[in-house]
């Protein structure tokens, strides 16, 4: 039987344990570079007994509008300060990977320039239509996210992770709503996941075929007309993803337009542990399962009786770093954070809970703003 505290081989990855700090976005980059604060974030997580750190999504393409304060890994300069990160982590024994991501119409603001996506389908949220890539630009797009991979490889990290989940564009490209192409990436679930075979196959080639590729997916948009990503496509798609060789799929949901977000309130929990029951059946691939993870008795549950190889948090280590050592320690009660979503914070990443009253003010108009996105 798994247990949840034991060393453990998951997605080609040996690991401590079986805990995984699910992707999140730090915000806190100065033009695309490590800073401080970025450093300093990934000292006190790495010090804190997490089995394996995925970093939040990082940049690697110039035919996207990611933001100053997001890591990019589109340039070499980056290697150095990310070097740094990853020997503060392996000097706690714990392992790193890099989330690649492309971010396409989902943005906060319409940016100078053309944004790009699979199809000319507009984003409800931010309102962008986005100009399709031509079949030329798709490869392109494709040799990036390779260069991006190497450069994560030659920083040291232990794999990457490449971002199919949440609205962003490849999460879109998998979307009968928003992919219409006709080319070879577009017309049919396998050639919507065409693109993400392709990018699969190309890191491998420039990295190595030992080299771990990751791959976060949407279970479901649960989008209002279910035009989106569908629990049938999901499944289709990562049984094509294992067939090429993806070494991990971590199963999250949900999208900004959708019935529910990525991040979900506080009365639902591991809320994606169905879809990634079923999908550990039926694929080679480990699967790891992201979502609502607040409870050390539910997820020592779920390792035990379910083929699921690990459990990733996000918002309980914004709140807590110290969660899984604490866990470890004998400390069982429940992770403090409350599923506010008060740390989506446009000055960097941060619990709500840590900010003086000034900040909290400001952060409260920021949380209303996206509830009413929600329920509009
Ligand atoms: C502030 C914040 C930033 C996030 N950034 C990312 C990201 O960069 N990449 C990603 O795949 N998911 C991101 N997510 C989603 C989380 O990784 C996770 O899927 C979601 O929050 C549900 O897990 P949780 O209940 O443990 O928070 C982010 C979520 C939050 C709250």
């Amino acid at each position: 039987m798994k247990t949840l505290f034991e060393t453990c081989t998951v997605g080609a990855i040996d690991i401590k344990n079986r805990i995984i700090r699910s992707a999140t976005h730090e915000g806190t980059a100065i033009d695309g570079m490590v800073s401080d604060t970025f450093v300093e974030l990934y000292e006190e997580l790495s010090k804190g007994n997490i089995g394996l750190i995925i970093t939040g999504y990082a940049a690697v393409s110039e035919m996207d509008h990611a933001g100053p304060a997001t890591l990019a890994l589109t340039d070499d300069s980056v290697i150095e300060g990310l070097t740094h990160i990853t020997k503060i982590a392996h000097e706690q024994g714990t392992k790193i990977m890099a989330q690649l991501n492309h971010q396409s119409s989902s943005l906060w603001s319409a940016p100078e320039g053309p944004v790009f996506g699979p199809s000319a389908v507009t984003d409800p949220v931010s309102g962008i239509t986005p100009e399709p890539f031509t079949t030329e630009q798709v490869r392109m797009l494709i040799n990036e996210f390779a260069d991006a991979a190497v450069r994560a490889q030659k920083a040291g990290f232990d794999g990457v992770q490449i971002h199919g989940a949440h609205g962003y564009l490849f999460s879109k490209w998998l979307s009968p709503r928003y992919n219409k192409r006709t080319d070879e990436y577009g017309g049919s679930e396998a050639n919507n996941a065409r693109i993400i075979v392709e990018t699969l196959e190309a890191i491998k080639d420039k990295c190595g075929k030992a080299y771990p590729v990751w791959i976060k997916l949407n279970c479901s948009d649960f989008d209002p007309e279910d035009d989106g990503v569908t629990e049938e496509i999901f499944l289709t798609t990562a049984n094509i993803l294992a067939e090429h060789g993806i070494d991990a799929i971590e199963v999250s949901g949900g999208t900004q337009d959708g019935k529910y977000a990525s991040a979900r309130p506080r009365k639902f929990s591991a809320y994606h542990r169905e879809s990634a029951e079923k999908l550990a059946r039926m694929v080679d691939a480990s699967v790891v399962l992201v979502g609502g993870m607040r409870s050390l008795d539910l997820a020592e549950e779920i390792i035990a009786n379910t083929e699921i190889e690990a459990i990733s948090l996000c918002r309980p280590l914004i709140r807590e770093p110290q969660l899984v050592k604490r866990w470890a320690e004998g400390d069982r009660n429940d992770a403090a954070c409350v599923a506010c979503n008060g740390c989506f914070n446009p000055n960097g990443t941060k619990c709500f809970f840590t900010l003086n009253d000034a900040e909290k003010e400001a952060q409260k108009n920021i949380m209303r703003m996206l509830a009413k996105i929600k329920s509009a």
